[in-house]
């Protein structure tokens, strides 16, 4: 079932995720090589307290899987999403690594991730950064009442192929409000037979892509149960941003997509 967001709750969650984008801007400012992604979790989980929200990710549940240890997902290189912050991931020059960030304030969800590069990267990281960041953009301005889901998912399927990429299918986008994963999903491509609701006034889509410079296939790590890797081990990245509907078309919570750090 779709929950339709009030103008309040709306307001709420653009506070949530303004919290989660301004610490997402800090957080890739502080990638460098060096720094561990344990030392970019330390760094949320403070900086969540001091803006008074509460982290989505610690404690959460994904079907089949354990609590989830960390605030933050770090996903290096090859790592798709789902990456947990270890002391032992140190970050190398020529990587590059998605930082995915929820909060909850006043009951209300908070989800944005973005993909930096540590220090210098090869022009094939960098493009393929750039490549998942437009499909995002792409992907939002299909955001308006009377637009189907569809039209977000073949936006970004449609450009990231165009590009030579894949997407991932094994994940996907998400409702997003007074729960971190809500009605609908989001696919990030397009096949028969998928439900494919209409788009109305007051929905709140997380919107995901997660792209692949090889094979879309993936796997989960089977030590940790979480982290989720290209099998051909090919680079991947992906940016999220919550985003309302409106009458006069998307709302990107929080702030402006130029706005995001990367
Ligand atoms: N942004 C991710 C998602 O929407 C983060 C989930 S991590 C988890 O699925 F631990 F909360 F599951
Ligand atoms: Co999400």
């Amino acid at each position: 079932m779709i929950e339709y967001k009030s103008s309040r709750q709306l307001e709420a969650m653009d506070r949530a995720n303004r919290i989660v984008r301004k610490i997402l801007a800090e957080l890739a400012e502080r990638v460098a090589p060096g720094v561990t992604t344990e030392d970019l979790d330390r760094y949320a989980e403070q900086r969540l307290k001091e803006e008074g929200a509460r982290p989505a990710f610690k404690g959460y549940r994904l079907p089949g899987c354990t609590d989830y240890p960390a605030v933050l997902c770090t996903s290096v290189n090859e790592e798709v999403v789902h990456g947990i912050p270890s002391p032992k991931r140190v970050l190398r020059e020529g990587d590059i690594v998605s930082l995915d960030f929820g909060a909850v304030l006043e009951g209300l969800y908070g989800d944005a991730a973005v993909t930096v590069p540590v220090g210098n990267v090869s022009g094939e990281a960098r493009d393929l950064i750039l490549a998942a960041k437009e499909s995002l953009r792409l992907a939002i301005s299909q955001l308006r009442p009377g637009n189907r889901i569809s039209d977000i998912s073949e936006a970004v399927q449609s450009y990231v192929e165009s590009q030579g990429y894949s997407v991932v299918r094994d994940f996907v986008g998400h409702g997003i409000g007074r729960n971190l994963h809500e009605d609908p999903q989001v696919p990030n491509y397009v096949a028969s037979g998928m439900r494919d609701p209409v788009l109305r006034e007051g929905m709140v889509l997380a919107i995901e892509p997660m792209i692949a410079a090889g094979s879309p296939e993936v796997e989960i790590d089977s030590s940790d149960g979480w982290t989720v890797r290209t099998r051909d081990r090919s680079l991947a990245a992906h940016w999220e941003l919550s985003v309302a509907v409106l009458a006069t078309g998307p709302w990107i919570l929080g702030g402006a997509a130029e706005e995001a750090a990367g």
